[in-house]
């Protein structure tokens, strides 16, 4: 492998962007953070006096055109990736872009098509597939080790104040894509869509309770796998006591994860069917699933000119899932995958158009 060095910007300076500035700082010397675009001038200055970063655009295309970096994390609202995402590509950027990537299929399309003739990838942040546990995990279960998978329970239990959507894009399913579904929950059920690929059909409810917003804040799917295995997905911004909680039920072990935000080796278990399988679980390392991790292992694809893992179908996958679980939402109705085609108009969005019970 040739490690090479790249000169990194960072688009949005919000609430989670000092985790990119942790994750490019965690892979240093291998990448430099060398600007920040922020369209609130004087936020985004704060941000690089606080974050040492060099360099201060309220415009991307400046940024761009002054700049040319290797590569670009974009942190800033859902609707803004796709434009953001073409606009970096085009510009010769490799992308690391916030989730959701993209509000639809039709988008995630367009993408793909801008990334063939940039030659540049554009890749979703996912980063609880990088932990250690989640890897080791992966390969299990791609040896056939644990066997076949029964049963899988996939809950996002968060809780979101009026505080949290008093953040104008976060309250609007229009500007968030979606809401706690695709915002949220989209950590775990890509983490077990990623695990267990050959999903099946969909059965879903999406809702918006209580609040005054539009984005949902609460979600069941019943999903079936091809092997006949069945997972319960809750994601729901209404619970007071949090929890992330996997639990995959094979053959020969349950596993299960349970944390918040992220999740290290001790966040997860193995309950083996006898002594002998105790020994599948046997982790070398202590590495949690977060973006410096899903950074470093980014980077390492690049140096080797390989597709990152979190890009093209392995970043297609939950989208496809997400706009079944709202396609079965919407019309009251199982989801096969594979069904959405171009002329479907679930194709050109995923955003929620059910009913909210919030008063009309
Ligand atoms: N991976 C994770 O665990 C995780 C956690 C939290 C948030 N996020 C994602 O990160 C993204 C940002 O979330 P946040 O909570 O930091 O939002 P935020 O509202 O706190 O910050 C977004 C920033 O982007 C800036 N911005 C908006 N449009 C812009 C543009 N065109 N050019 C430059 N700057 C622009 C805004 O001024 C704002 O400062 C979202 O996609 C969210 O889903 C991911």
């Amino acid at each position: 492998m040739t490690v090479k060095s790249y000169r990194a910007a960072l688009i949005g300076t919000g609430a989670f962007a000092a985790a990119h500035v942790q994750a490019i700082r965690a892979s240093a010397p291998r990448i430099e953070l060398v600007a920040a675009v922020n369209l609130n001038e004087e936020k985004g200055r704060e941000f690089c006096q606080i974050h040492n970063i060099p360099a201060f655009f309220v415009s991307v295309d400046v940024m761009l055109y002054h700049v040319r970096p290797d590569i670009v994390l974009i942190c800033t609202p859902p609707n803004t990736h796709v434009p953001l995402s073409v606009m970096c590509l085009r510009a010769k950027a490799h992308v690391l872009c916030e989730k959701p990537l993209c509000g639809s299929l039709a988008d995630f399309d367009v993408l793909q098509l801008v990334e063939k003739e940039s030659g540049r990838f554009v890749s979703s942040v996912a980063q609880w597939r990088f932990g250690s546990a989640a890897q080791h995990l992966k390969h299990l279960i791609e040896t056939g080790a644990l066997g076949t998978l029964r049963l899988a329970v996939c809950h996002t239990l968060w809780y979101r104040d009026a505080d949290y959507y008093s953040t104008e894009w976060r309250s609007d399913a229009e500007t968030a894509l979606g809401g706690t579904t695709t915002g949220h929950g989209i950590h775990l059920m890509d983490l077990l869509l990623w695990l267990l690929p050959d999903w099946q059909r969909v059965t879903a409810q999406v809702l918006t309770l209580e609040q005054p917003i539009t984005v949902d804040n609460l979600s069941m799917a019943q999903v079936q796998f091809k092997n006949g295995g069945i997972a319960s997905i809750v994601n729901s911004a209404l619970s007071l006591r949090q929890e992330t909680y996997l639990r995959l039920d094979f053959q020969r072990a349950t596993v299960e994860m349970c944390g918040l935000y992220s999740a290290n080796n001790d966040n997860w278990s193995f309950t083996p069917a006898n002594e002998t399988d105790a020994s599948f679980w046997s982790l070398p390392e202590n590495q949690a699933g977060i973006l410096d991790a899903q950074v470093a292992a980014w980077l390492d694809s690049l140096d080797n000119n390989e597709r990152p893992l979190v890009s093209g179908a392995e970043a297609r996958r939950i989208l496809e899932f997400l706009t079944c679980l709202y396609q079965s939402a919407q019309l009251g109705q199982p989801v096969m995958r594979d069904s959405i085609e171009p002329q479907d108009p679930f194709y050109h969005s995923i955003r929620p158009r059910f009913k909210s019970n919030v008063s009309d």
